[in-house]
């Protein structure tokens, strides 16, 4: 059985974010509170690992009100480390992991939810996004959810974010017509300029139903949803014939009570034009997981996969980051940095 002694039994302390109080709209930084505990010592059967970098997600906002996320206990969030000492057959030191544990720096394992990252030449930080959940999210929604074809008419919303960005490239890459929606005229650039979206537009100083139409004359075959309300009252009433509505998320309620979303009044339009709406869950894609890494890594290779970070720094700055995702203060991927990988 491996076992190793390092610089982390000197550390005296981990420090990790629990839930303070219920947060009723916009959470604000008092909701959260920064606790230090002993770091944990390593026993039989398990490994301690130190968190590099965690993710922030939007679908963390809704347990904080509905009771799911107990507080004055640690938060949880995907995060990705590195086996600093072990007592696990199968997880030397040196292993880097994903895994849930995150909203700490330290973090004790006994194996169960660890997946082992074998990085080939692309930063570590790509499995927290585009090799990772959000990634597999885009590509699961976009091709088996929303099914997909060739030269298809595409919207997606939030398009700047971590999912949206990859699905709208996917959608090119199927060589496809696709607009995009986001909260600034610096995000609608980007995905114009850096990303190759045929159209985008900042739906915060626009008339998004007005917008579609400009971009998308003959409708929208496939609309990517992530953000509710407006958006999907506008997409809706455009849909084209057995036109596609995955729906990934719906950010624009999160902050509502009971993530109650504003009302669609185009809905009638599913009836003429046979359109389908399904939700989906990442989870439902692990099967395809080998197909999407060789896919999307083959695709960045080639430079039709290009990603962008956000990254606040500390675990004293991860509720911030957090508050900033719900803010749009992100393109691409919202990460929060919590050591560095020196041992
Ligand atoms: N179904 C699944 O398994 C699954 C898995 C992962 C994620 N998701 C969903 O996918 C969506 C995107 O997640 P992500 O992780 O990639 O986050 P993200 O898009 O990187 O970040 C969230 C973005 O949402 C936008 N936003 C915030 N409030 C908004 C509002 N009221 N109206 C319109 N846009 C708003 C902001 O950008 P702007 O500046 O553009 O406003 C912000 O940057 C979310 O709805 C999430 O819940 C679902």
């Amino acid at each position: 059985m491996a076992t190793s002694n390092h610089q982390a039994s000197t550390r005296q302390t981990n420090r990790e974010i629990h839930l303070a109080s219920r947060p009723e709209g916009l959470p604000a930084e008092a909701n959260f509170r920064l606790v230090e505990n002993p770091l944990p010592a390593t026993g039989p059967g398990q490994v301690l690992i130190k968190n590099l970098y965690m993710s922030v997600d939007p679908a963390m906002r809704p347990p904080l009100t509905n009771g799911q996320t107990k507080l004055d206990e640690v938060m949880t969030a995907g995060a990705l480390g590195k086996i600093v000492e072990s007592q696990l057959d199968g997880y030397p030191v040196g292993t880097y992991v994903m895994h849930r544990g995150g909203f700490r720096e330290w973090c004790l394992s006994n194996g169960q939810g660890l997946e082992v990252i074998q990085p080939e030449n692309e930063p570590l930080t790509a499995h927290l996004h585009v090799l990772g959940t959000t990634g597999l999210t885009a590509y699961g929604g976009l091709l088996v959810t929303g099914e997909l074809k060739a030269g298809e008419n595409v919207f997606v919303s939030a398009a700047a974010g971590a999912v949206g960005s990859v699905v709208g490239q996917i959608a090119k890459i199927k060589g496809c017509r696709v607009v995009g929606s986001c909260g600034s005229d610096e995000k609608a650039n980007y995905l114009t300029q850096e990303l190759g979206f045929d159209y985008a537009f900042n739906y915060k100083t626009s008339n998004i139903r007005k917008e579609l139409h400009v971009a998308l004359p003959e409708g929208i075959d496939v609309y990517f949803e992530n953000v509710g309300g407006a958006h999907l009252d506008a997409a809706v009433g455009q849909m084209r014939p057995l036109g596609r509505i995955p729906v990934c998320g719906m950010i624009s309620a999160y902050n509502n009570k009971g993530a109650r979303s504003e009302g669609v009044t185009t809905l009638s339009n599913m009836i003429y034009n046979r359109v389908t709406m399904k939700g989906f869950v990442v989870y439902e894609f692990d099967g395809i997981r080998a197909q999407f890494l060789a896919d999307m890594r083959a695709w960045m290779a080639a430079g039709l996969m290009k990603y962008q970070e956000t990254i606040f720094d500390g675990i004293e700055n991860a509720p911030a980051a957090f508050i900033g995702l719900l803010q749009g203060e992100n393109t691409g991927k919202m990460l929060v940095k919590l050591g560095d990988d020196d041992v």
